[in-house]
């Protein structure tokens, strides 16, 4: 089919607006990506630049609907989320993705994509396998040790740990917040974001 699409660069392709990046959180199912997302997000907004989340549950209900747990399903999900943030950072946005994203290979395709625009930033949100089962907020881990589902990542799938990500969260000796002041402390510390107002207490 593809051999009939005739995909070309639009004349704008240049234009580009500083000060774009990406936040890629990586981690297994209940590591915490989406709850420190979502704290993150709006401090970075109070900082002036104006955030886009590319949460995996929201963009596989619309970019991605229709793609399973595979790992080719998987890659694309990513690519997909990949490709967006790096459109989003080329516009200075400050884009937050928030997917398992197990693969290391399609990490870094993602974060070559996204280089050509603006600073990305992987964010793995370390958090123990067993630490997530006990967790559950999904009740998903019960189902995959059950076997009632199948291809669940860190149960009888794999996640590739990041080697080399610019900012490892331990949640286990942390709470939400204190996660959340970590990552934007590593986010000032990298030069991402402005530092911000110390906060009260
Ligand atoms: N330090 C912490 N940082 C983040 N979340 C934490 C922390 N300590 C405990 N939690 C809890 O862990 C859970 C993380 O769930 P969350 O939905 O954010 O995971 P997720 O990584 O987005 O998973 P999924 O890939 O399934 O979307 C929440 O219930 C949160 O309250
Ligand atoms: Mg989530």
């Amino acid at each position: 089919m593809t051999e009939h699409i005739y995909a070309h660069e639009h004349p704008e392709t240049e234009r580009r607006r500083d000060g774009g990046f990406t936040l890629w959180f990586t981690g297994l199912s209940g590591s915490g990506k989406t709850t420190i997302a979502h704290l993150v997000g709006p401090a970075i907004e109070e900082r002036g630049p104006i955030v886009e989340y590319l949460d995996g549950d929201t963009v596989r209900t619309h970019l991605s609907k229709g793609l399973g747990f595979s790992k080719e399903d998987r890659d694309a999900n990513i690519e997909r989320i990949g490709w967006v943030a790096a459109r989003l950072t080329r516009h200075g946005a400050a884009v937050i993705a928030a997917a398992i994203s197990p693969y290391e290979a399609t990490r870094q395709k993602a974060r070559e994509l996204v280089e050509e625009w603006g600073t990305f930033v992987e964010v793995h949100v370390a958090t123990s396998v067993e630490e997530c089962a006990r967790r559950d907020v999904k009740g998903l881990y019960a189902k995959a040790f059950a076997g009632e589902i199948t291809q669940f990542t860190g149960v009888d799938d794999p996640y590739e740990e990041p080697e080399d990500a610019e900012i490892v969260a331990d949640t286990v000796s942390r709470s939400p917040e204190e996660s959340v002041a970590f990552v934007l402390s590593e986010l000032e510390r990298l030069g991402v974001v402005a530092v911000g107002a110390p906060t009260a207490g």
